[in-house]
């Protein structure tokens, strides 16, 4: 019994007992509570257990009584004291099970507390590679379809399956104190009806991980659509969507048919089966009463006992339904607790604990994903003197297997230099940000930090001297306060008015009748995209980081703002360490040095005024411009 669903079958599935036991070992710090409501559930099986004595002793009393062997009043007597018995037992059962349900309910929600934060955590420690093959809503689903059935079933076990056990474990031995037949047919009853529930599992669960698999997918689509509303109603695309994600609904409904048929087929079988053995049960309590062997009251405790033993049979069905959910649910859930972290980040996170190391110890520890700690740097590493401040030595990457997006790149970026990167849309710019941010890691080369290996640096250490605007701004929902905060929550009022006013934000945001509390809705939607962008730019303003990075930070501004945004910005890269990627060749300009990409090749690398002759990229855009081909310069992502 210590396995509800024996391992058999599939290779693919993995035993289900383990997948059990591994959320029980991942929760193990509610053991007190699972012990609480164990307890009770005990207490409760025990005082249902004297119901059914008390019940055989009454009919014993009545029957005496009938037959005049007892006198009326002493046998009145004797059945009210029983019946008050049973009130006891009852009373006592309703209590106990009402303080155990209140455990129950602490302990799933401390479980969904501790699963939700560790995947979190988990998530957040993921490398950037796993989430550019991840549909936002899909994550979502998945967590909190697997994060229910573990909850509910490990509710239901601890509710339920103890007091199964004792109930079951009782009637065997009593039943074999009165007639030793009737134990051997409970004994058969239950390995046989845990066989036959198992022969449904496998297909089972192929075809609930089919179903989990469509809905998944719509509820990402799901997501998305609602995240990005505006576009599908500008291409009218409501019915479209609407049409895809009933479908899949749908195709779940021919599923579960088939699911749905197939278990019922097995229980019809094994219910047959239990029907038959209980007849074989009633039918030996009946004769063996009539020939003499039970008194009334005995016939009444043991039918009433095999009443009892029947219950845990039958339910087992709904506890191995609920288990093969909970198994579904924990296979999506651990194939991500599963995914190796990235351990620079997991040593991050490690050096500082939060609030959440409480409600589980940190993903990154987990034994799955053990890093060899020494691989990982942690300490602070003081800069090179007269080391260059960015360099890429011979840095060759691709975001996935086969084809490079970025050739050979060979490039540094002295203390205080300004250098502009320019390049055909697509050709690479962005990549080279990522890598300088240690988000992906480059095939062959390396980057160098201050004269360090970028992955020597502890990515803290890395990322905080860096202050990047990206080509999308990326803001959160909240207030404008909180975004302009966001790398500096304790940043002092003044201090964000400050960085808004360099960023040219000040001006609009004291439009807003809230100022900066106003609330700014998901990713900033209720703001145009220049104004995102320069609260993006306030927020890398208010950071402080000794190396800028610009992404086309201005690229949604009009030329009017985009001059005052410059001011600023030109402020803040005086004196700093800046890698600039423009989309005006104006700013460009004023840069020390321009490195052009032509297919993730570096094509040149020299001074405005060197490149402006040479005839490579900048001066063929630099043509253009004069000529007014805004067409082909927009190739560049450059606009006039
Ligand atoms: N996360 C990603 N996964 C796979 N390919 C990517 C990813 N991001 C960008 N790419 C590809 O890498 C190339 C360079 O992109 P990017 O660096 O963004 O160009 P840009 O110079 O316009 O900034 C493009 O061909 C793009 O399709
Ligand atoms: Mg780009």
């Amino acid at each position: 019994m210590s396995c509800v669903i024996p391992c058999v079958g599939d290779p693919a599935y993995a035993c289900p007992v383990s997948s059990l036991l591994r959320i029980v070992r991942f929760t193990r710090s509610l053991a007190p509570l699972y012990t609480a409501v164990i307890v009770c559930s005990v207490l409760t099986a025990a005082a249902g257990l004297a119901v059914p004595f008390l019940i055989g002793n009454a009919t014993d009393t009545v029957a005496g009584a009938v037959e005049g062997r007892t006198a009326a009043g002493t046998a009145v007597r004797a059945v009210v004291l029983i019946a008050a018995g049973v009130l006891i037992a009852e009373l006592f059962s309703t209590v106990v099970s009402n303080v155990g349900g209140w455990f129950g309910d602490v302990m799933s929600n401390r479980m969904r507390t501790i699963l939700s934060v560790r995947y979190y955590d988990k998530l957040l420690h993921l490398p950037q590679r796993w989430f550019d093959g991840e549909v936002t809503g899909t994550i979502v689903a998945r967590l909190n379809r697997s994060i229910t059935e573990i909850t509910n079933f490990v509710k239901m076990m601890s509710n339920s399956f103890a007091s199964m056990l004792i109930t079951t474990a009782a009637v065997l031995a009593i039943s074999a104190w009165y007639a030793w037949p009737l134990t051997l047919l409970l004994l058969i009853v239950f390995p046989v009806y845990v066989w036959l529930t198992s022969l449904t599992s496998v297909k089972w669960q192929r075809l609930e991980g089919e179903k989990n698999e469509q809905v998944d997918i719509a509820s990402g689509r799901f997501a998305e659509v609602v995240g990005q509303i505006r576009v599908v109603k500008s291409f009218v695309r409501e019915r479209g969507e609407l049409e895809d994600f009933s479908r899949r609904f749908r195709s779940t409904d021919a599923t579960t048919r088939e699911q749905s048929s197939h278990w019922h087929r097995m229980d019809v079988i094994r219910r047959a089966f239990l029907n038959i053995i209980f007849f074989a049960i009633y039918a030996i309590i009946f004769v063996r009463t009539v020939q003499g062997a039970f008194s009334l009251g005995e016939m009444v405790l043991l039918v009433q006992l095999m009443t009892m033993a029947k219950a845990p049979v039958e339910s087992m069905s709904f506890v191995i339904d609920s288990a093969q959910r909970a198994i579904a649910g924990s296979k999506d859930y651990f194939r991500v607790m599963e995914t190796p972290v990235d351990p620079r980040t997991a040593a991050v996170m490690a050096a500082r604990p939060s609030d959440a190391a409480d409600a589980g110890h940190a993903a990154g520890t987990d034994a799955a994903d053990e890093v060899p700690a020494s691989a990982v740097p942690t300490a602070h590493v003081d800069p090179i003197p007269g080391a260059p401040v960015v360099a890429f030595r011979s840095v060759d990457f691709a975001y996935e297997d086969g084809e490079d997006v970025l050739h050979a790149i060979d490039f540094q970026v002295d203390r205080g230099e300004k250098i502009a990167l320019v390049g055909e849309s697509g050709g690479g710019k962005s990549t080279i940000v990522n890598l300088l941010l240690g988000l992906y890691e480059p095939r062959t080369g390396s980057v160098e930090v201050v004269g360090h290996p970028s992955s020597d640096l502890p990515l803290d250490q890395l990322r905080s001297r860096i202050g990047v605007v990206f080509q999308d701004a990326s803001l959160f929902s909240g207030t404008i306060r909180e975004n302009i905060a966001y790398g500096r929550p304790e940043a002092s009022d003044a201090e964000v008015i400050e960085a808004a006013r360099r960023a040219n934000a000040d001006a609009f945001i004291l439009r807003f009748p809230d100022g900066y509390e106003q609330v700014i809705g998901e990713r900033g939607l209720k703001l145009s995209g220049g104004q995102r962008q320069r609260i993006a730019v306030a927020r890398a303003i208010l950071k402080d980081a000794p190396v800028l990075v610009l992404d086309e930070a201005t690229s949604a501004l009009d030329t009017k703002a985009e001059i005052q945004v410059q001011k600023g910005l030109d402020e803040l890269m005086d004196g700093r360490t800046s890698l600039i990627i423009a989309h005006r060749l104006s700013t460009i300009a004023e840069v020390d040095r321009i490195v052009t990409l032509r297919d993730g090749h570096i094509d040149e690398i020299g001074s405005p005024a060197e490149l402006a002759d040479s005839g490579g990229i900048y001066a063929q855009l630099l043509d253009l411009q004069s000529s007014g081909d805004s067409r082909r310069l927009a190739k560049f992502d450059i606009t006039g």
